[in-house]
């Protein structure tokens, strides 16, 4: 990808909420691209994720350590396989993004347990939500990769307005987390004819998200 005439710098949108623009080096991008495709094999690959209401979301995921489905985290993905392992290096990226938004003493203890693995084909898009699943109040990583998006950043306290629109590009990083921990946000739209294609994505996006579920190494979490 071509470095942009005007360097985008960091930016905290809200307090708790990190944008570095940028943090992952093209060789970082591909790796994570790369390792994605693997996570997408079946079996416990890429898969739609249902909803109660009985119709689907429309980006397709792979969660890693533990399945998220709504609105709760369990141990065996879609099509019945045991969910991946949550890999020890992909711990190590989120401590680095940690270090990275508030730096080393927060990083100190973070160890997450889980990543969430997002592919928006074009024309995907993800509604407002909280992430709240989770038993910790620990941050939430943001990695974007390939297609930039506009995301939507609204407020913790209703699912709607105020909010503000972010563009997230591939390599960028968002980290969420103390008072904004759970801040409602959501992807309306990709944005065509901004592909990475650099980092091995013709099309599309994904975004990996590196969470705390606060489960422990046990049962599976919730009812
Ligand atoms: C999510 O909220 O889980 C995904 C956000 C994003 O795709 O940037
Ligand atoms: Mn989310």
């Amino acid at each position: 990808m071509t470095e942009p005439l005007i360097p985008r710098g960091r930016a905290e949108p809200a307090p708790g909420v990190v944008h570095v623009p940028g943090w992952l080096e093209p060789e970082a991008r591909a790796r994570l691209v790369r390792a994605c495709r693997e996570w997408a094999r079946p079996p416990a690959g890429l898969a739609v994720t249902r909803l109660p209401g009985g119709g689907v979301m429309s980006v397709r995921s792979v969660s890693l350590g533990w399945q998220w489905v709504p609105y709760r985290y369990v141990r065996t993905a879609p099509d019945g396989a045991p969910v991946k392992p949550f890999p020890g290096w992909l711990g190590d990226l989120g401590r680095r993004a940690v270090t990275e938004a508030y730096g080393p003493a927060a990083a100190h203890d973070y160890a997450p347990d889980v990543a969430l693995v997002n592919f928006y084909a074009p024309g995907a898009h993800m509604a407002l939500h909280q992430d709240k699943d989770e038993l910790t109040d620990a941050p939430v990583v943001s990695l974007s990769l390939g297609e930039a998006c506009l995301f939507r950043l609204g407020n913790t306290e209703i699912r709607g307005r105020p909010w503000q629109d972010l563009r997230l590009d591939s390599g960028d990083l968002l980290v969420f987390g103390g008072p904004s921990r759970f801040v409602y946000h959501g992807v309306p739209k990709t944005l065509a004819g901004t592909a990475d294609p650099a980092a091995g994505l013709r099309e599309g996006r994904l975004n990996i998200t590196i969470r705390v579920t606060g489960l422990g190494g046990g049962r599976d979490g919730g009812g």
